[in-house]
């Protein structure tokens, strides 16, 4: 019996939170860090899934006919639903999968389950799906299946993240362009804060409708403006008057969270249009370059963002931003909560030397604040989601 083994990773996000679901501008990269899949036909028409993990199985008869109830489980059954919808007839599939993303730390651990899981439907069934169209089949299946009214940015990271480095994308078009994020001398480093707040789940859905209520504002005003990312701050201002402010916070953290992506583009370089930062000449004397100050400012001014307008931040992550910021603000230029908020990690760019001297005092400091050990981890930007090996003959219905 022939089995295939996938990869897919879970993805940071450098800059563009909460804009994916009013089609705005994000800038992610897939990282090493990720889930493995090994997979084999089985003659039970039934998926037999085992989450190494976890340490627990399922056995779902096929085809699939809707939620079994537990999360992970139908994780994986609303991509085969998916599947089936297009009209992919998918085979008895024995599955085993395990990884090394850290689960509730904004990394995106689901993403990468769907992600895979439609990457390895794709290779099996031969459905010839692209890479965006993977992307969007995953997403439809976290907002009809899941019931998670998620944006595109997780898994559209996970299946076209490039090793280069991260993506800038447009996620109401799906253009993207890789973008060089490595800054000479310094690091990119998670501080997970290893809390998550039941509230998140709960918190998202109420910022995925107050951006729809601000949307629908401007469109009584600005018919033209089909999306919250494509209105100005200047049209967000000339309808204040009918927006609750609540509302308004959250519709010009939006406008302004766009306006930083593209910014940090410039900064970085990406946009060819642009003129960047020279490295060279702009280095200082205390050998902090200016362009790691520039795209340390822009994680601020997000985490400003994401803490006083969209409000999605919490004490922990504060204080480690706060922390990394103003007890290290030779070392770090800058740090911001990353993913859908209420927890997880903080994103930063440290110098990188000072990265163990960091480690050595921010870990005893937040325990001793709330009891919690933080982990740090240096990212590495790896590819998006891939077949790692085929063991036999014979399994994907095309060759790989
Ligand atoms: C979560 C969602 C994404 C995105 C981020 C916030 O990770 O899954 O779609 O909205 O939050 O940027």
């Amino acid at each position: 019996m022939s089995k295939l083994r996938v990869h897919a990773p879970g993805r940071i996000n450098i800059i563009g939170e909460h804009t994916d679901y009013t089609g705005g501008l994000v800038m992610p990269a897939a990282i090493r860090q990720g889930i493995t899949f090994s997979v084999e036909r089985n003659d039970a028409d039934t998926l037999r899934l085992f989450a190494r993990d976890l340490d627990e199985r399922a056995e779902v008869p096929l085809p699939v006919t809707g939620k079994t109830g537990r999360t992970w489980v139908d994780y994986l059954v609303g991509i085969t639903f998916q599947f089936q919808e297009l009209g992919h007839a998918v085979p008895g599939l024995t599955i085993d999968f395990g990884g090394d993303l850290p689960q509730g730390a904004g990394v995106s651990s689901s993403a990468a389950l769907e992600g895979g899981m439609a990457f390895l439907l794709n290779e099996i069934t031969g459905a010839g799906l692209s890479r965006p169209e993977l992307a969007k089949l995953c997403q439809r299946s976290s907002n009809t299946f899941m019931g998670i009214p998620s944006g595109i940015m997780d898994q559209f990271a996970s299946l076209n993240g490039v090793a280069e480095g991260p993506i800038l994308l447009d996620c109401h078009t799906l253009d993207f362009t890789p973008v060089n994020a490595s800054l000479p001398g310094y690091s990119w480093v998670l501080i997970n804060s290893n809390v998550t707040h039941d509230l998140s789940e709960g918190a998202y859905h109420d910022r995925v409708r107050e951006c729809a209520t601000a949307l629908a504002a401007i469109q009584e005003k600005f018919p033209r403006v089909d999306r919250l990312s494509a209105a100005s701050p200047a049209q967000v201002s000339a309808v204040a008057d009918q927006l609750d402010p609540t509302v308004l916070r959250r519709a010009a953290f939006v406008t302004h969270e766009n306006q930083r992506v593209r910014d940090m583009a410039k900064v970085l370089g990406a946009d060819a249009g642009a003129r960047s930062i020279d490295e060279e000449q702009s280095e200082e004397a205390n050998g902090v370059s200016a362009k790691a100050l520039a795209v340390g400012d822009l994680l601020n001014a997000t985490h400003a963002g994401l803490r006083d307008d969209y409000e999605v931040s919490c004490a922990e992550i504060d204080f480690l931003q706060r922390w990394a910021t103003e007890t290290f603000a030779g070392e770090v230029t800058g740090s911001r909560i990353m993913g859908g908020g209420f927890g997880g990690c903080t994103l930063n760019l440290v110098r990188a030397g000072d990265l163990e001297r960091l480690r050595a005092e921010v870990v005893p400091a937040y325990e001793a604040a709330f009891g919690i050990t933080a982990t740090m981890i240096e990212v590495e930007i790896g590819a998006g989601a891939r077949v790692v090996g085929i063991l036999g003959r014979g399994l994907p219905a095309r060759p790989v």
